[in-house]
C-alpha cells in the first residue's frame, strides 16, 4: 500500500490516478490548496496535516505502508518571499514529522517532490542534477533543506528515497477529469487559457528585457501525467531495489519563452489574447531548461507530451469545468 500526501493536490492527483491501476493507496491531504473532487475514487481518503503527529501515526498503524509519496507542500514563490514562516513550517517541519513517524514505524521507501527552484539562477543553458544548488527563495530554499534532512536520514537511519525536481508542471489529465486548479492561479498557461475564455481581461507578460531571444523568460514546460509516470518508474526501482538514493530532474528539455506559450495557446484554442507587458517579477531567472539524460538512462523515463498536447490537455480541461459549471 502506498501513502500519497498531497494526493488531492495538482500534480498529486495525476500521481494518483496513475498508481491506482496497480496499487492500494492511501491519500491524506488537509485540502488547504487541493480538492476532494480531485481525489481518485479508488483511494482511501484521510482528510489531515502531515504536522498534526497522531493523523500520521495512526495511518502507519493502520495500514501496512511499502512507500510514501510526498507532495504536500506551498509552492508559490512570492508567498514564500513576504510569508517564510508558512515555507519552513509547512513544508520543512511538515515534512520532518512525516519522516520521524515512517522511521518510527520501520518504513524505508520515500519519494519526494523538489523543484527547479534549488538551483536559483543557474549558470548552465541546460541544467543538470550536478549543477550548482543556490535557492534565492524561502520556496527553493525550504525544498533544498528537505533534501539535505533525506540524505541524512538514508546515513542515519536507512531511509531509502528518490527526489524529482520538477521544472514547470503543466498540462491536464487525459479524462478532462482533473487538471491544474489554484486559487490563487499564480501559472502561465492556466492564466492564459482563463484568459482565452473570457475569464481573465487580459495576460500580463512579466518581463521583455530577459537576455533571451525575444526578450521574455524561458521555462521547460513539462506534461503532469510525464510527471506521474515518472513516479511510478521510481517507486517500482525503490521497491524492488534497482537503484540508490537518487535525485532526478523532471523536464522536457526545450525551452518556451512566455510569448511563445502564448502564441501556441492561440493557436491550439484559435483565440486571440490581449497582452499587457509589465516589467520584472521578482526572482524570476531569465531560462530554466531541464537536461533529463540521468531519468531516462536510468529508469528508461520517456515524455509522451510535447508543448503543443500539454496546451490541448489543459484547454480541453478548462473547456469541461467551465461547462460542468454551466451545468450545475
Ligand atoms: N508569467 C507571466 N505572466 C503571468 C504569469 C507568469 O509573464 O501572468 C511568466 C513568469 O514571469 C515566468 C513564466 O511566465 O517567466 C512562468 O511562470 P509560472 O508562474 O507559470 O512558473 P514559474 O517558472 O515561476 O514557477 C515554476 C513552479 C514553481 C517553481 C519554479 C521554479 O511553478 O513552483 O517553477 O523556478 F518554484
Amino acid at each position: 500500500m502506498i501513502l500519497v500526501v498531497g494526493g488531492a493536490g495538482y500534480i498529486g492527483s495525476h500521481c494518483v490516478k496513475e498508481l491506482v491501476k496497480e496499487r492500494s493507496v492511501i491519500v491524506l491531504d488537509n485540502l488547504s490548496t487541493g480538492h476532494f473532487w480531485a481525489i481518485d475514487e479508488k483511494a482511501i481518503f484521510i482528510e489531515g496535516d502531515l504536522r498534526d503527529e497522531k493523523v500520521v501515526e495512526k495511518i502507519f498503524l493502520s495500514y501496512k505502508i511499502d512507500a510514501v509519496m510526498h507532495f504536500a507542500a506551498n509552492s508559490l514563490v512570492s508567498e514564500s518571499v513576504n510569508n517564510p514562516i508558512k515555507y519552513y513550517e509547512n513544508n520543512v517541519a511538515g515534512t520532518l514529522n512525516l519522516l520521524k513517524q515512517m522511521v518510527k514505524h520501520n518504513i524505508n521507501n520515500f519519494i519526494f517532490s523538489s523543484t527547479a527552484a534549488v538551483y536559483g539562477i543557474p549558470k548552465e543553458n541546460v541544467i543538470t542534477e550536478e549543477s550548482f544548488t543556490n535557492p534565492i527563495n524561502p520556496y527553493g530554499k525550504s525544498k533544498l533543506m528537505i533534501e539535505e534532512m533525506l540524505r541524512d536520514f538514508q546515513s542515519a537511519y536507512g531511509l531509502n528515497y528518490v527526489v524529482f525536481r520538477y521544472f514547470n508542471a503543466a498540462g491536464a489529465h487525459s479524462s478532462k477529469e482533473i487538471g491544474e486548479d489554484h486559487e490563487p492561479e499564480t501559472h502561465l498557461i492556466p492564466l492564459i487559457l482563463q484568459h482565452l475564455l473570457g475569464k481573465r481581461e487580459k495576460i500580463k507578460v512579466f518581463g521583455t528585457d530577459y537576455d533571451t531571444l525575444d526578450g521574455t523568460c524561458i521555462r521547460d514546460y513539462i506534461h503532469v501525467t510525464d510527471i506521474a509516470i515518472a513516479h511510478i518508474l521510481g517507486l517500482d526501482a525503490l521497491l524492488y531495489k534497482r537503484i540508490d538514493n537518487n535525485i532526478y530532474n523532471l523536464g522536457n528539455g526545450h525551452g518556451y519563452s512566455v510569448k511563445d506559450i502564448i502564441d501556441m495557446c492561440e493557436r491550439v484554442t484559435g483565440k486571440k489574447a490581449t497582452i499587457e507587458y509589465e516589467s520584472r517579477r521578482i526572482g524570476d531567472p531569465a531560462r530554466l531548461i531541464a537536461s533529463s539524460k540521468k531519468i531516462r538512462e536510468q529508469l528508461g523515463w520517456e515524455t509522451e507530451y510535447n508543448l503543443n498536447k500539454i496546451i490541448e490537455t489543459a484547454w480541453e480541461w478548462h473547456i469541461n469545468k467551465n461547462l460542468n459549471k454551466i451545468l450545475k
